[in-house]
């Protein structure tokens, strides 16, 4: 079960200056290539001029990768976190990025808006996860593609050294990284109590996506792109 709404939103508003440099520094940079690759696989055969959502958009590197490959899109990055947002303002392309403060329960947009959606380690940080995704998939166009980037829970137990690496050295680095304790303290701990890849691919299944496929990006599955439409 993720924290209370409000403490998160405060946590990521809190460590939104540092959270790039936390990131790089604990992904050792792949975090980029992940994004490079969920936005070829969102953005392939879709229309021109696309409207594409980034839901949970942080510091909009998911929103302005979508416009490095497709700078024809419009792109609505949507986070409850707003201090996030601004953080990423002065990005390259991030001033044709639409920001918005807004809730993953409950977005301000007409049925059927975007053309596609995606939504990068948002989704684990989700207190209601059947409403939020009830929500994007309102929001999209019924033939539309939504593409999840995530760490989801591992399948077996984790073994010792991979769980060293996740419950210790993680927490470690992205606190010497953000200079933030509670915040790095609660990533192993949010992964632990979210879903396996597969049952969120269940649960996308349930809320009516007819197609949904997921693949690891690492070995050990420590990342996993998941597409839907
Ligand atoms: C780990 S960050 C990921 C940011 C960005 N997508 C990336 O790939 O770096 C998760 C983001 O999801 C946002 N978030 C969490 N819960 C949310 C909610 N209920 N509504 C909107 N945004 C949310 C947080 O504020 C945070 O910016």
């Amino acid at each position: 079960m993720a924290q209370a709404a409000t403490d998160v939103r405060a946590m990521f508003d809190r460590i939104a200056g540092r959270y790039d440099t936390a990131n790089r520094f604990m992904s050792a940079g792949v975090d980029v290539l992940w994004r490079r690759r969920a936005m070829r696989l969102l953005l392939d055969g879709v229309e021109q001029s696309p409207w594409v959502l980034d839901l949970g958009a942080g510091t909009l590197d998911g929103a302005v990768e979508i416009l490095r490959q497709r700078p024809d899109a419009h792109v609505v990055a949507a986070d409850f976190a707003r201090t996030m947002l601004v953080a990423g303002r002065r990005k390259p392309r991030a001033a044709a990025v639409a920001l918005h403060a807004a809730d993953g329960h409950r977005l301000p947009y007409r049925d059927g808006a975007f053309g596609a959606a995606f939504s990068g380690f948002c989704v684990r940080n989700l207190h209601d996860l059947a409403l939020a995704l009830a929500e994007l998939r309102r929001v999209v166009r019924p033939d539309s593609r939504v593409v999840f980037l995530e760490f989801f829970r591992p399948v077996r137990p984790r073994s010792f050294w991979d769980g060293l690496w996740t419950k210790r050295m993680l927490p470690l680095l992205g606190w010497a990284a953000s200079g933030d304790r509670a915040a790095y303290r609660y990533l192993p701990e949010s992964i632990q109590g979210f879903s396996t890849r597969a049952e969120f691919e269940a649960q996308l299944r349930a809320i009516g996506f007819a197609d949904v496929s997921g693949q690891d990006l690492f070995p050990g599955g420590i990342a996993s792109l998941v597409e839907a439409r």
